[in-house]
């Protein structure tokens, strides 16, 4: 998992409340074809989908740059080898049939996306696969524009920290780097959240980057106006849900 802040994750609180990221994950894992393949989980978090894909008979490997998520993963999942890297900078000493990634590309920058590729590409083996989902183009677009507003109100600059692609961005992005895309889905998959502060708590949890620098209570009082705001579009039947956008693809090395 990359973070969009200085501070690491409270693996336990992710765990605990935000379950549905790897519960959704466990569709992905239907793109990968082949038994008994060596897969690496990039950005494998508290490894809850490392373990799903270990069970279905895989040879895998997590890595991640959280070492709080790391920690937790070799706590719940014995047996399985996990390493700390940086997504846009591994260099593993073995190839892979497979790297399989979950909600976690859109936390690396555009211009640092090349080299996260590069680094796929160099760690698959010839015909293997890469296969992903990711937030794609206007993942959570109200909740961004309403932070926004939010935030312009109060006299702050607001910059949007994901990376969102479209279908064809990022299918020229991986062609670009040797990776031939042979699957993308774009589509609109509303996230029930959870509690009855989800997208207070979702907003805490995930859109850090942005509030650095600005004092705990006005934080708080913009995530609150901004959920309030949101309530008519995003609240249903007394549940939170979020606008996600889902970019779920497959591309071989060629
Ligand atoms: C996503 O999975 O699309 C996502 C998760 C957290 C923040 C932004 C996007």
């Amino acid at each position: 998992m990359i973070q969009n802040t200085v501070n690491d994750w409270n693996a336990e609180d992710y765990a605990e409340h935000f379950s549905f990221v790897p519960d959704y994950g466990r569709d992905v894992i239907k793109l990968i074809s082949g038994e008994n393949l060596r897969v690496l989980d990039l950005g494998c978090g508290n490894g809850a989908l490392t373990k799903v894909l270990a069970e279905l008979g895989h040879d895998v490997q997590g890595m991640d740059s959280s070492d709080s998520q790391l920690a937790l993963a070799r706590r719940t999942c014995p047996g399985i080898k996990f390493i700390k890297a940086d997504a846009t900078d591994f260099h593993p000493d073995e190839q892979f049939d497979v790297v399989f990634s979950n909600a976690v590309l859109h936390w690396i920058d555009e211009d640092s996306q090349p080299d996260m590729m590069l680094c796929v590409r160099d760690c698959l083996k010839k015909g293997g696969q890469f296969v992903f989902e990711m937030g794609g183009y206007s993942n959570n677009r109200l909740i961004h524009a309403e932070l926004e507003r939010q935030f312009k109100k109060r006299g702050f600059n607001y910059e949007m920290p994901f990376y969102f692609p479209t279908i064809g961005q990022y299918s020229s992005l991986l062609e670009g780097t040797g990776l031939m895309a042979i699957y993308a889905h774009l589509f609109s998959r509303p996230t029930l959240l959870d509690g009855d502060d989800g997208l207070v708590q979702w907003m805490k949890m995930f859109v850090r980057k942005p509030f650095e620098g600005i004092d705990e209570s006005t934080g708080d009082k913009i995530r609150r106006d901004a959920a309030e705001t949101l309530k008519d579009k995003l609240f249903r039947d007394g549940k939170w849900y979020a606008d996600y956008v889902r970019l779920r693809m497959k591309a071989i090395k060629i």
